[in-house]
């Protein structure tokens, strides 16, 4: 059997908006659930926009992935759905990191069919997948157990496959689920074995995941769920429910390394951090900075962007971090993940960002949170807390309407690694390791440290 690994959960919020459909007042917020989910865990979130709009809408879609855009891609957006023209309108425009196809009619209750991959179905789907090609987006396909035309699904260029479970679901609840395992089982591993993506979704929950997870674990990389969490979730509450279902579909985390560490260390950092499971905030971080006397001070940020040139934070640059980093560019991170017992520490050179990378994220941001980038003067002192409420007030009315611009303060820091070591706990806590790169002209040195 192959190395266990960590198996995604994508939250799927149709029910949430359901709800919130029952009447006009936004409420439950579809929006405010979203993050719930995505603190509790959760790697990612599904939206199924149905022609109908009778749960999620498509403004819910743009709205979700905006809110989402700077966390994606550590988090992803999944949008599921029959695709048609208007569905592909859609997800053209919030091009999210994955699409799982649904061969749906319009009219269909809930998704129970999978494609067949009938001849009229792949005219249809190869006209899509041409589509979907005009940008990076993985292509799932919602398949039955027993689904076996493998070839098909690859000459149409679709990535994995989305095991339907309703029926395990059902079984499941008279006890006759033995049989329906091992034919999803056999479907996923020869998925597996053919280079697909395996996922599985519908009508999973608490009770049914562990059995089918034991069998299946090796091979699945992800479930999306959504109906039986959110009826959990009115006895248990959201977020709890999320962590709650993360850790059944992961029973076993602390997650073992598989295979070796990546050569670059920001290769390994995106690995790590995806795997960050039910971490409520896995990008919160420790910045340590110092004056030019080496005096040190340090606090909490939050990563807001990770790629191969360095680790980015938004930030006031009149703050105290600010005044040492002009002081004295050098800087560390720490980032603490307990749930699967690991610590990355990371010391480099900081700079700015441009102007344009920090006006980008800064439009992202909540209204209020850019109208509070623009009324705290952080790190300085202020007269009482309600003077901020004070500034809020009169900032509120003179953007009223407008869009709130980039103050020329506040904006985004870069820190280029020198050195990254990576921490994982060793079992029952005892002989931990620690890979230290250290940078090495354009390569990395790898090393092991005693713990
Ligand atoms: C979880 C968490 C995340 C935070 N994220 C940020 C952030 O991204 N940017 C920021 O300026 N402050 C953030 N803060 C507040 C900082 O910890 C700190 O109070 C503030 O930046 C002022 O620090 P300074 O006076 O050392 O400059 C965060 C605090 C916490 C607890």
């Amino acid at each position: 059997m192959p190395a266990r690994k960590h198996i995604r959960l994508s939250v799927n919020l149709n029910k949430v908006a359901l709800l919130r459909n029952a009447r006009h007042t936004n409420v439950p917020n579809v929006l405010n659930f979203a993050d719930i989910a995505l603190e509790a865990g959760s790697t990612g979130i599904t939206l199924h926009p149905r022609p109908d709009e009778r749960h999620v809408r498509r403004s819910d879609v743009t709205l979700i992935a905006k809110r989402m855009r700077p966390l994606r891609p550590h988090k992803e957006l999944n949008i599921e759905g029959y695709p048609d023209s208007e569905w592909i309108k859609l997800v053209s425009k919030v091009k999210p990191e994955q699409c799982t196809l649904v061969p749906d009619a319009a009219s269909a209750f809930t998704s129970e069919k999978g494609w067949d991959l009938t001849a009229s179905q792949m005219t249809h789907l190869k006209g899509v997948m041409k589509k979907l090609r005009t940008f990076k987006t993985r292509v799932i396909l919602f398949v039955d157990p027993g689904f076996s035309a493998f070839e098909k699904a690859r000459t149409l260029g679709a990535d994995g496959v989305e095991i339907y479970t309703g029926e395990y679901a059902r079984l499941f609840t008279l006890g006759k689920h033995a049989a329906e395992i091992k034919k999803i089982t056999s479907t996923a591993r020869r998925a597996r074995e053919l280079g697909f993506d395996v996922h599985i979704g519908h009508d999973l929950n608490l009770k049914n995941i562990p059995p089918l997870i034991k069998e299946t674990s090796a091979y699945v990389s992800e479930a999306s769920i959504g109906h039986e969490l959110t009826a959990d979730a009115l006895r248990l509450g959201f977020s709890q429910t999320v962590r709650a279902y993360a850790k059944a579909l992961n029973p076993n985390t602390p997650i073992p390394e598989e295979g070796g560490y990546d050569k670059n260390p920001l290769h390994q950092f995106k690995k790590w951090f995806a795997e960050t499971g039910t971490e409520t905030q896995p990008n919160a971080m420790i910045l340590a900075t110092a004056t030019k006397k080496a005096l040190p001070s340090a606090r909490i940020v939050f990563l807001r962007n990770q790629d191969t040139r360095g680790f980015t934070f938004f930030t006031n640059y009149k703050s105290r971090k600010s005044r040492e980093l002009s002081e004295n560019p050098n800087a560390a991170l720490v980032f603490y993940w307990p749930t699967v017992a690991r610590q990355v520490r990371v010391t480099g050179a900081i700079s700015r960002v441009s102007k344009k990378e920090s006006a980008a994220y800064f439009s992202t941001r909540p209204r209020e949170s850019q109208l509070s980038a623009w009324a705290s003067e952080q790190s300085f002192p202020l007269k009482n807390p309600e003077s901020l409420e004070e500034a809020m007030h009169l900032l509120r009315k003179k953007f009223d309407g407008k869009k709130i611009p980039l103050p020329p303060h506040w904006g985004g820091y870069r820190l280029t690694p020198r050195e990254c070591e990576f921490w994982q706990q060793g079992d029952s806590g005892r002989l931990h390791k620690r890979m230290l790169y250290t940078k090495r002209g354009a390569s990395w040195k790898q090393e092991w440290l005693a713990p």
